[in-house]
């Protein structure tokens, strides 16, 4: 049933090329971006003039690339709420308001209940679903079906993978829809995109030096993630990849936002997961890790290729495969993922059944 793994989860990120091209292939026509088959119009984000992104955990931090994506291509301003608060918030909400609710099962509670509150106050809804014919897909204007086949694994992985990929594929189409990109630069990000699929299976091969890395990980209590631009939500997805199946306590951090607080934590030998993929903060980044290093911070770096990097900057390097910076959060995912996984394994633990957790959560 695993197809020959020691877990679904391992098995899971080894699918991530294949999911990404069944979500992506059948909405390419000629070059283009078609979601005909889907039956999402071309008019959806006409009139509208802000987004909502709704969910919960993982498909939340899903969102939060979606918030960068949407703005820097679409510049429609976006916000993104967890499903449990914004339902409770009186949020304020109007029919030029698209809700876009991201959920695997496509029946998780709140995310539902927020979606059906949207509905009432008259937005048009819009929700990224795994699951065919669950409830948030029955119950939204539009779907847009990830294909990443079952997820078994309560630690959510291809489906995450699969989110951002529609994430993109809805930018780039109505991007170019709305004028704020050209017809040439759609073709062409949707081409970095395909091209994407083999860089993830390129770093699905770094595995065995991340499985030798998160040997260092075993015995710690607490870690860091640190990014900024995409790296910060994508430190957010790691932190909780982390924390729900090795038990170690982690936090993400905007790199910048350190030295507001949390740097007092950073002490001798503290990990630090220091994702440097944004070659536009690079410097930026680069400053802020000397910042944790000068505190004894045992640093593992995470780059887009290989970069510039002293010697005594950190203790261990992921050199991912190059991409345009922006696609960088698919690559590095799985980075992250590995690093959950491994450091799962090596403490002896329960990888694809954490305690305490549900893989569909359909009560509050
Ligand atoms: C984490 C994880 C959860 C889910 C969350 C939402 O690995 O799997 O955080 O992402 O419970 O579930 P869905 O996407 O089914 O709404």
């Amino acid at each position: 049933k695993k197809g020959g793994y020691p877990h679904y989860m391992l098995k899971e990120i080894h699918e991530q090329p294949d999911a990404l091209h069944n979500t992506i292939t059948p909405r390419v026509k000629n070059g283009m971006l078609d979601f005909k088959e889907d039956g999402i119009a071309d008019d959806v984000f006409t009139d509208i003039n802000r987004v909502i992104i709704i969910g919960c955990g993982t498909a939340m931090h899903a969102g939060l690339i979606g918030k960068v994506m949407f703005e820097k291509l679409l510049r429609i301003p976006v916000t993104v709420e967890i499903a449990s608060e914004f339902r409770y918030n009186d949020p304020i909400l109007d029919k030029n308001t698209l809700v876009i609710t991201i959920s695997q099962s496509g029946e998780t509670a709140d995310t539902l209940a927020a979606l059906r509150l949207s509905k009432e106050a008259g937005c048009k809804t819009l929700s990224i679903v795994n699951v065919k014919g669950s409830s948030i897909a029955r119950e939204s204007d539009y779907v847009f079906y990830t294909h990443a086949g079952p997820e078994i694994a309560v630690a959510s992985t291809k489906a995450y993978m699969v989110q951002l990929s529609s994430i993109y594929m809805i930018a780039f189409k109505f991007a170019m829809l709305r004028g704020t990109i050209s017809k040439e630069t759609c073709e062409d990000y949707l081409k970095q995109l395909q091209d994407t699929i083999n860089a993830v299976a390129t770093t699905i091969d770094l595995d065995k030096q991340i499985e030798k890395i998160s040997e260092c990980l075993t015995s710690v209590e607490d870690l860091f993630f640190i990014g900024r631009g995409l790296d910060y939500p994508l430190s957010c997805e790691g932190s909780i990849k982390l924390k729900e199946i090795s038990y170690i306590h982690s936090e993400a951090y905007a790199a910048g936002e350190l030295k507001h607080g949390t740097l007092s934590l950073v002490t001798d030998d503290v990990p630090v997961i220091a994702l440097a993929t944004q070659e536009k903060v690079y410097s930026k980044m680069i400053s802020n890790i000397r910042e944790v290093r000068a505190r004894g911070a045992m640093v593992i770096l995470i780059t887009n290729g290989e970069m510039p990097v002293d010697d005594d900057l950190c203790a261990h390097h992921i050199v991912l495969p190059k991409t345009d910076d922006q696609f960088a959060p698919f690559t590095a995912a799985v980075v992250l993922q590995l690093i959950a996984y491994y450091t799962s394994v090596h403490r002896g633990l329960n990888v694809d059944q954490p305690r305490n957790l549900a893989k569909s959560v359909t009560v509050e």
